[in-house]
């Protein structure tokens, strides 16, 4: 078993740091998603951390659901569509959407999931990101909420965020050794 820690080149955003934001960010939610109650999309896996914290500071009545979409591993074809699952049992027609990431980087994840919940008849979509990377973003996607933009393309790990598997439980952001 591995350390875990053991790639770690530095930590870029402490627990404490990271708990301020958040806290700041679900009030910036607040003030704008009024809808009640309105439907709370975590993104599997990334988002999970995020989300449980983010949640705990959001009031509002709201029905949480676990979405995914599954890029095809290989990279044979990078333009093909990630495959989407949004649960069947949960109604998104006329209803409100806050899509939870933890990390926007091309886009293609959130726009396809955007797609989807609109499909399903969702009646407004706002992203909240833990992360933006926009210099990496090949579809326009401009999430609503961002608790921190990186600069540059650093490879992040932690607080959700893994490398092969390894490092969501660490409770900070920490960049990678390359
Ligand atoms: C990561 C991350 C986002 C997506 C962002 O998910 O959690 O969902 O990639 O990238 P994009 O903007 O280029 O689409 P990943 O597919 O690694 O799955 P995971 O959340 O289970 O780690």
């Amino acid at each position: 078993m591995s350390d875990g820690a053991s790639s770690i080149e530095r930590m870029l955003l402490s627990r404490e740091v990271i708990e301020e934001r958040v806290k700041e960010l679900a009030g910036e939610v607040i003030g704008a998603v009024r809808d009640n109650p309105f439907v709370v999309c975590v993104t599997l896996r990334g988002a999970f951390m995020f989300a449980a914290d983010l949640v705990r500071h959001l009031p509002q009545e709201m029905e949480i659901a676990f979405v995914r979409a599954a890029s095809y591993g290989g990279g044979t074809s990078p333009q093909h569509e990630p495959v989407i699952e949004i649960p069947d049992d949960v109604e998104f027609e006329g209803r409100q959407v806050l899509l939870v990431e933890d990390i926007v980087d091309t886009g293609r994840t959130v726009s396809a999931l955007r797609n989807a919940l609109l499909a399903r008849g969702a009646s407004r979509i706002r992203i909240c990101t833990f992360l933006d990377k926009p210099v990496r973003r090949q579809v326009p996607v401009e999430p609503e909420f961002i608790g921190f933009a990186l600069q540059g393309d650093p490879f992040v790990v932690g607080y959700g965020l893994d490398h092969g598997g390894r490092f969501r439980n660490l409770p900070y952001v920490a960049v990678l050794k390359v």
